[in-house]
């Protein structure tokens, strides 16, 4: 959905923008291209993303400073950037193609890896850690809530009993065995998706990425998120319509944009994708100034 975040985030040669997940250095590089005496802070939590996202835009590395930052810490960066308030701030939330497709990185049941998944690998519990200590019900649990998989107490049931699990295709075999396939879907797609999701946090740093991004856009500038899980498409609606009741800022897409057809053709996996954006009202408009909190004050 790179035309449409470019759209959304009305680029101005000299603005200042963040990219909140550089990723391959996609929508970087096509910020980058749009801009004159402009800038582009280009964050991830994953470092060797950085060195791709850095690779793959040396055309314009003149206009991009990288930073290893998660969203929770965005505000400190920002603030270390030395820049102030930004342009706009685009958050394209997941993981990567080459997340997914680096066998060393555990985050595919198809081919064989570590069972890390862990986005940066420098600190922080892996899936094998969740996977080879938790209690039953506790696997049970997320598996169930943070992967909606309705067949979870047998999964976790049998990755109890067949532990010490070690690789992807081990646990992956375990789940296909617990729970045969019933559809397309291979069995262990949602228990893979709930340990990603739990071993990076993704709820709690969207949710602070939701919390912290309208303080760091000036009044009038953009900001645009684009999910892939529904659970991630609903917190996101029901933030901007909060901010919007607040008055700190206007929604611009009344319904999600989705992928054109051509995009989804070329790139199947974009088929989930969900862009919506809003733009921060001006602080006179809004008649005061961003607490904290986030509310105006
Ligand atoms: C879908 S990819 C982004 C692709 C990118 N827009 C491009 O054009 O190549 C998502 C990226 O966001 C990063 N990411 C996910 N959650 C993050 C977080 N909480 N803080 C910082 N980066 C995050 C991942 O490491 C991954 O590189």
């Amino acid at each position: 959905m790179l035309p449409e975040s470019l759209d959304y985030l009305a680029i101005r040669p000299e603005g200042i923008y963040l990219d909140a997940t550089a990723g391959l250095g996609g929508h970087t590089g096509a910020i980058a291209r749009l801009l004159s005496t402009g800038k582009v802070l280009s964050c991830d939590r994953d470092p060797e993303s950085l060195k791709l996202a850095r690779a793959n835009t040396m055309d314009v590395a003149p206009r991009i400073q990288f930073f290893h930052s998660k969203f929770s810490s965005l505000d400190q960066t920002v603030e270390h950037a030395g820049f102030g308030k930004v342009d706009g701030l685009l958050a394209d939330l997941g993981v990567s193609r080459f997340q997914l497709t680096d066998t060393a990185r555990g985050f595919s049941f198809m081919t064989e890896g570590p069972l890390d998944m862990r986005m940066d690998q420098s600190h922080g519990e892996s899936a094998d850690d969740l996977v080879n200590q938790s209690a039953e019900k506790a696997l049970a649990d997320w598996i169930y809530q943070i992967g909606e998989e309705r067949r979870a107490r047998k999964i976790a049931r049998a990755i109890v009993r067949s532990r010490p699990i070690r690789s992807t295709l081990h646990l992956a075999g375990v789940v296909e065995r617990a729970v045969p396939r019933t559809g397309p879907m291979h069995p262990a797609t949602r228990t893979f998706m709930a340990l990603r999701i739990l071993v990076n946090g993704e709820r709690e740093e969207l949710g602070s990425l939701l919390e912290i991004a309208p303080r760091l856009i000036r009044g009038g500038g953009r900001l645009v998120v684009i999910s892939f899980m529904s659970s991630e498409d609903r917190a996101v609606k029901e933030k901007f319509r909060a901010l919007a009741k607040d008055g700190i800022g206007t929604i611009l897409t009344k319904r999600p944009i989705e992928p054109t057809e051509e995009e989804v053709r070329r790139n199947p996996p974009s088929r989930s994708a969900k862009l919506r954006a809003m733009e921060i009202t001006g602080e006179s408009a809004a008649g005061g100034n961003y607490g904290d909190d986030g509310n105006i004050f």
